[in-house]
Formats: structure tokens, sequence, C-alpha cells
């Protein structure tokens, strides 16, 4: 194990960073994050510590984890509609993977503070003219004429993630909706009658076997104790300082609970990697083209030396036909450390396809492909895949192709709102966790 450099909330400082915007006024950005500083934290220590000990239990193949939601919120989605509708189909498609897996589905928005992309390219031409890339509402803003990224969004950022945070800790406190109830599961939209008759039968199912398992939450009574985890990519890490907190001798991000270095921002001595290894915080590392064994294995050595469960998620995203020759050998080289993480399938950003139009959209079937995928090459390895990562949101959107609405290229502007990757819908993620459970199911039946 290589010998660590003392770490601190600012040690990242100075070593190369990536993905990071520059502004025209310092004096203000300073101020912004002095006043997020100041400010309450989202969430507690304990909270955090709560995650970490449920995901040792994913990555012992005792629990299964979802994490979904938008790829880039908007400021304009933190209304009452899009937040109860994202928490609905989270809390619908748990229920439905609770049933397939047979243990307990841990619950991990990428909401509330899902501000911030990496982009490809700092500048794009938009009519003739080059402007700055949108970086997310947490930096500028996606209309043209707002493309200069504004210190004010910093603050922005944090009274966002906080009035979602606290309408779905209020909805959850408050017994949200009767989810065991059938009229709250919308099955209309699938145009096959035989593929809707044969969901109408799972989710009876479903909902009668959760009667007898109090503890999956189904009852709107259970759901006032229902855990509910947030997360967002530690991308800009002036922001991500501001939420670090000193707490018995330990340093929390309370800015979420968990947080994951993306695919961009992974290098072994960069920035990124340098603030996360010191923090308290589960934390997901995306691992996708490229990655090596032993690039892995060194990225492990350095964020988790000490190999404690639950703190590791490791997110592949190769793409569907790509995942089955990629991961054995991360899986064998992780393995080869003795190390315990939590291997979950990020299905979406391996599958991303530009239409003839230029429109960004993902083929459900690919996504789910993957997925399967995942399932199967991780048994085949003895290995458990123990959780999955969906881009998703709880509306009607059309940004994704296929699914039980059959949607086709010509419907994707009928109602493409995603000002960057493209999301299942309500249908189609209430449809993937179904098709899912058929996955989980036959794994858990092989294990006998
Ligand atoms: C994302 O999860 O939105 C993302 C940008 O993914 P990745 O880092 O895997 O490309
Ligand atoms: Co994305």
């Amino acid at each position: 194990m290589s010998i660590q450099r003392p770490w601190s909330p600012d040690s990242w400082r100075t070593l190369p960073i990536r993905q990071q915007p520059t502004y025209d006024e310092p004096v203000a950005v300073q101020v912004a994050l002095d006043q997020v500083r100041s400010l309450p934290p989202l969430v507690a220590p304990g909270e955090v510590i709560s995650l970490r000990t449920q995901l040792a239990r994913a990555a012992r193949g005792e629990a299964f984890v979802l994490q979904g939601g938008d790829c880039a919120e908007r400021f304009e989605d933190c209304r009452r509609g899009p937040i109860e509708n994202k928490l609905k189909i989270l809390l619908q498609m748990s229920l439905v993977l609770t049933w397939g897996a047979r243990m307990p589905v841990i619950r991990v928005g990428r909401m509330a503070g899902q501000y911030a992309k990496p982009r490809s390219k700092p500048t794009e031409w938009i009519d003739g003219v080059e402007v700055p890339s949108y970086r997310g509402d947490h930096v500028n803003g996606h209309s043209v004429a707002r493309r200069t990224p504004d210190p004010q969004r910093l603050v922005d950022a944090y009274f966002h993630s906080s009035a979602t945070l606290n309408y779905v800790r209020a909805l959850l406190d408050g017994g949200f909706a009767d989810l065991h109830h059938p009229d709250h599961w919308d099955l209309g939209f699938v145009r096959s009658d035989q593929r809707r008759a044969e969901y109408q039968q799972i989710v009876g199912r479903i909902l009668d076997a959760l009667q007898f398992m109090p503890a999956a939450g189904a009852t709107s009574e259970a759901f006032r104790s229902v855990d509910f985890y947030t997360s967002h990519e530690g991308l800009l890490l002036d922001w991500e300082h501001a939420h670090t907190v000193e707490h018995e001798g330990k340093y929390f991000n309370l800015g979420a609970h968990m947080l994951w270095i993306g695919n961009r921002t992974r290098q072994l001595e960069g920035a990124h990697v340098e603030y996360f290894r010191g923090i308290e915080n589960p934390i997901g590392v995306k691992v996708g083209p490229g990655m090596t064994g032993a690039e892995l294995t060194a990225l492990l050595d350095v964020l988790e030396p000490d190999n404690r469960p639950g703190r590791i998620t490791l997110i592949s995203r190769f793409g569907a036909g790509k995942l089955s020759v990629a991961l054995p050998g991360l899986i064998d080289a992780v393995r080869a450390t003795g190390r315990t993480v939590v291997w979950s399938c990020d299905p979406m950003h391996g599958n991303t396809v530009s239409t003839e139009s230029g429109l960004k959209t993902r083929d459900v079937d690919q996504v789910l492909a993957e997925v399967q995928e995942a399932i199967a090459t991780h048994d085949r390895c003895n290995s458990v895949l123990g959780g999955v990562h969906f881009e998703l949101t709880g509306d009607n959107v059309t940004e994704c192709v296929g699914g039980p609405e059959e949607l086709g290229v010509a419907d994707l502007s009928r109602q493409y709102e995603s000002f960057c990757d493209p999301r299942l819908n309500y249908a189609q993620s209430l449809e993937m966790a179904l098709l899912l459970t058929k996955g989980l199911a036959e794994r858990r039946e092989g294990r006998g």
C-alpha cells in the first residue's frame, strides 16, 4: 500500500483539476461560497454513516441499491409535481425490486444537488456564435443568453437542494402515498394488451406479497420510516469544500449522503480523487472504457486504504455488448486485492446515441440489455451485482426510445425536456424494474 500524503479539506487545491468553470468575478465566487458555508448542512453525519452501513450490506449481497434521478436537475423543476413524481417512481421501482431480489432495496436519489455537469468541450457553437458550454444550473443557464458562469448560482443551488430535500423528507414523513393501492400503479400506458396483462399480474402479486413484508415499506405507515438518501456527482470541488464539516475528528460532506466521482474526473493524481479520499461519506466511482485492473486497484488503494465495506460503490458504465468484455478483468483485479465493494451498473452512459436531427437518445432495450448482461457477468465471475444506477424522471417525457409506449424517434420532439442526457420516463422506468425482477428472481433461484 502506498504511503499517503496528509489530507485536509484543501489538499486537492495543489493538484491538477478538470471540469471546473472559470468565473469573471472571483470575489463574488468567494462571497457566494462563504454564504453556502455559513448555511446549515443538508444532511446529518448519522445519516451518512447509516447509508454506509446499508451499503455494506449490499457489498455482502444482502441488499440491493437503486440509485436514480435526473442527469442534470433543473432549478425550474424544483416544484411539487416533478418532485412527487420522481419520489413516487423511485419508491415504486424499489418495491418491485425488493420483491424481485427478495432483499431490502437501498434508495438513493440523484436528487437535491445534481446540478453540475462535466462537458466534453468548454465551448460550443450555436447559430454561428461560440458560447460557453452549459455546465448545469449550478454554473450557468441553458439559454444562450445565460451561458456566462454566474456565482449567484452557487447560492441558488444550495437553496434548490434544500427545498427539494425538505419536500422529500416531508412526503416520506407524512406517509406520502398509499403505494400498496393498485390505483397508484399506472399501467394504462402499456400499448400491448398482452404485456399490460402480464404487468398487471406481476404488480398484483407484488402488492399481495408486500402486505406480508411490512419491512419493505409498502404501506403508508411504513413509508413514514422509509430510508431515502441523496447523491450527486461531486464535480465542483469549491462547492463540495463549502459543505465539508469536521465532526468528531472526521470530515463529512454534509451536502449529500453519497457523492460519486465521474468518469472524466477520476485521475489517480487529480484533485477529485484527492478530495474524495478524505471524506467519511460513501462514494461512488464511475468505471468506464479504458479503465485497467491496475488503475482501478491503485485508485481503491488511495480512496479507501482501510477497505471499510460500504464506503466504495463501483458503478460500471460500458454499454450493452461491451460490459461482458471489459468487466470480468476488473472484477478479478478487485477481488485479488481482497476488497469488498458494491458493484453497481449504470446502463445509461454507455448507450447514448444521436438521432439524425442531433437529439441525444437511448434505446430502452439497450439499457435493459446492459443490466441483464451485468447480472449474468457478475454471476459468471462469482461476483454479485449489488445495484443499478439510472437516469430517470417520474414525468411523461419523451427522451428515450422504446419501452411500453413504444416511443420512436419521431416521438422524441413531443416532450423532450432534458438539458443534458435523455432519461427514462415514468412508464419506461416502471417497466424497467418489472423486467429486471425477472433477472433478479432467476439469479435468486440459481443460487438456491
Ligand atoms: C453522469 O452520471 O451524469 C455522468 C456524466 O456519467 P459518467 O461520469 O459516467 O460519464
Ligand atoms: Co448523464
